[in-house]
This record gives structure tokens, C-alpha cells and sequence, in this order.
């Protein structure tokens, strides 16, 4: 029976039973530095699943950081969409920029340099650091917070708990093999250490696991009373032209979506909205259209992180040449458009409904 968990028992854990993942180097090879930061950077806030085929058409499109420099901001920002946060797209573009011409394409070893470069935080810098450059850097990420809350049976809920998990973890990483040492955790929690149903019996600290001891894991880490999402509502106009082309419009730079396509609609409010009030944000006026607005059946929901959102589609035929702001983009012509998850529901309720 152990009582202190020890990094080498998970490493030989990790030796046998590590994910295959394509950023990953072959046992004993060093990693490229390049597929770190942008598995990482697409890694926050989003599973290795959903995140595997964008990487892989990221490297095969931009196999180095000066490909990725290179590429028009647009072509990144419509490879990423579908992936979410877009700032960061804005961001990982603008950084392989800065690495490219200011670095010789070569990114920073130590924490401190690496969050000198847009979209890299303290999580990232900490991971690139350690993963790329063999840093001994302390590595906190949800996995992680969930892993050392049940090791040490920490029930404070983690935000106040932040400090004393960071501790906890920044005690146990090894100087040795310290990239392979915060990838494993990361796996622990991904696989065996879950949110439901950590599967203890299998797990390589079950011995040193405080929580286990105490039949608490299941119950850590103590979940924080989260404050209710708000929905919002609004209305999206589908315009199509006599030649079969759907009205789009880019974002504004800055905000949610920011620089992504969309259907041109009215703000998103807490009440809903009617024709006739949402009639003054239509993106053509009334002599434009071969008939009025109408509302489509149902609609569309999404949820961001701070509120769910509820759109309804209105949907109208344009005279020929109406001039209107935002461009005419055909039909079959959408799939290559940097539209967000939330435009692509809203371009498939509008076909389903036969628009
Ligand atoms: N989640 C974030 N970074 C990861 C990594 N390098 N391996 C596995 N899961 C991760």
C-alpha cells in the first residue's frame, strides 16, 4: 500500500497505455514544437475527437509554422470553422506570423517567452514548455484539477481550490520526462480518472488516491453552483436572389463570431422578436423583396458559453440587382464560407424547410 502518488508509476502506465495522437513524438523522440502549439491551441475547450480531423487538415494544408504564416487569414478562418472561439484562429494566424518573421520559425522553450505570443495563455505556454521544449512546467487544465482534486481529496470547489490544486500538481511534476508526465495526467483524466465513473479499478495511483480511500471520487471535484444561462433570441434573414445566391455578411473583428460569415440578422435580445419589429434590421428594404418577409416553422438553437441562443429564420426572394450590404454567395458555394457552427444550423434549417 502507497500513500504518496509517484509521477514514475504513471509514466510506466503511460509507457503502455498512452493515446496514439498525431502530435504525440514516438517514445523517446522529440516532438515538433509546431504541432504542439496547434494541437494545444485547438486542444482548449474542446476534446482530442472533435479536434483530430482539423488538425489533421491544418498540417496537411500547413505543414510548418511558415506555411501557416503565409496563408491568407481568411483560408485559416474557414478551415477552423466549426472548431468554436474564433478570436483563437485569429490569434494562432497572427502567431505563426510573429514566429515566422521574428523568430526564424522558431518558437520559444520557456513559459515566459511563449505568453509574449498572441493566443497563448498560461495554460499553453505551460504545455508548449513542457510537451515541445522538456520544461518542467506545471500543466493545469480541467483533467488535471479533476486528477489532483481526487488524489488529494481536495473538496473545495475549484475555482477557490485553484491554488491549492496548482500547488499540489507543481509538487508531483517530475523534472524528468516532464512533457510525457503532463500528457499522462491529461490521459488519466481523459480515460480511467472521468468525470462519471472514474474507473479506479484500473487506475496506476488507485493505491495513493485519497478520495478512493475515502469513497468520495465520484462526489470530487465539488461542483461550484453554476449561474443559469440566459436564453436570447433573435431573427435571421435567408435572402435569396433570382440566381439562386444567399445573402451573407462578415462580423465585426472584435466579439463573438468575430470575422466569421453569417446570415445577416437582427441583434440577439431577451425578448423575442416579431416581423414587425425586427422589420428595420432586415438587410433589404421591403421594394427589394418579390414579397414580404415570412417567418420559417421552428428554428435554430445554440449555446454559448455565457447564454443559449434562439434564432428564428425569415425568409424572402430578392429582385434582381438589389444592391445590399454583405455579398450574394451561391448556394452551392456555402460549404466555403468560414461560417460558425450556428450559421451552418441556421443554413440547414432554411434548406430542410425546402429555402
Ligand atoms: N488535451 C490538451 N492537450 C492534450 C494533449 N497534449 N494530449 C491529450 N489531451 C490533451
Amino acid at each position: 500500500m502507497s500513500d504518496v502518488p509517484s509521477p514514475h508509476r504513471l509514466l510506466a502506465w503511460y509507457d503502455r497505455d498512452r493515446r496514439v495522437l498525431p502530435w504525440r513524438a514516438p517514445p523517446g523522440e522529440a516532438a515538433d514544437p509546431y504541432r504542439v502549439w496547434l494541437s494545444e491551441v485547438m486542444l482548449q475547450q474542446t476534446t482530442v475527437a472533435a479536434v483530430l480531423p482539423y488538425f489533421q487538415a491544418f498540417v496537411g494544408r500547413w505543414p510548418s509554422v511558415e506555411a501557416l504564416a503565409a496563408a491568407p487569414v481568411e483560408d485559416v478562418m474557414q478551415a477552423w470553422a466549426g472548431l468554436g472561439y474564433y478570436a483563437r484562429a485569429r490569434n494562432l494566424h497572427q502567431c505563426a506570423r510573429t514566429v515566422a518573421e521574428w523568430r526564424h520559425g522558431r518558437f520559444p522553450a520557456d513559459e515566459a517567452g511563449l505568453r509574449q505570443l498572441p493566443g497563448i495563455g498560461e495554460y499553453t505556454a505551460a504545455a508548449i514548455a513542457a510537451i515541445a521544449f522538456g520544461r518542467p512546467a506545471v500543466v493545469m487544465d480541467g483533467n488535471v484539477e479533476r486528477v489532483m482534486a481526487r488524489l488529494y481529496a481536495v473538496t473545495d470547489p475549484p475555482p477557490r481550490a485553484k491554488p491549492t490544486l496548482k500547488a499540489l500538481a507543481a509538487a508531483l511534476t517530475p523534472s524528468d520526462r516532464p512533457g510525457d508526465y503532463a500528457q499522462a495526467v491529461m490521459d488519466l483524466g481523459a480515460t480511467i480518472c472521468t468525470p462519471r465513473k472514474p474507473a479506479c479499478g484500473i487506475c496506476p495511483w488507485m493505491e495513493s488516491c485519497q478520495a478512493r480511500r475515502a469513497g468520495i471520487e465520484a462526489d470530487l471535484p465539488a461542483r461550484a453552483a453554476k449561474p443559469e444561462r440566459p436564453t436570447r433570441r433573435g431573427i435571421a434573414f435567408w435572402t435569396v436572389s433570382r440566381a439562386g445566391e444567399v445573402l451573407l455578411r462578415r462580423r465585426p473583428p472584435k466579439g463573438l463570431l468575430g470575422g466569421m460569415m453569417e446570415v445577416p440578422g437582427t441583434e440577439w435580445r431577451d425578448e423575442p422578436w416579431s416581423l414587425a419589429d425586427a422589420g428595420a434590421e432586415a438587410p433589404l428594404p421591403r421594394s427589394a423583396l418579390l414579397a414580404d418577409w415570412r417567418l420559417l416553422p421552428g428554428g435554430v438553437r445554440h449555446t454559448f458559453t455565457h447564454f443559449h441562443l434562439e434564432l428564428t429564420v425569415a425568409t424572402a426572394r430578392a429582385t434582381a440587382g438589389a444592391a445590399a450590404r454583405g455579398s450574394w454567395c451561391p448556394l452551392d458555394r456555402l460549404v466555403e464560407q468560414a461560417l460558425p457552427t450556428l450559421m451552418r444550423k441556421v443554413v440547414s434549417h432554411a434548406l430542410a424547410k425546402g429555402y
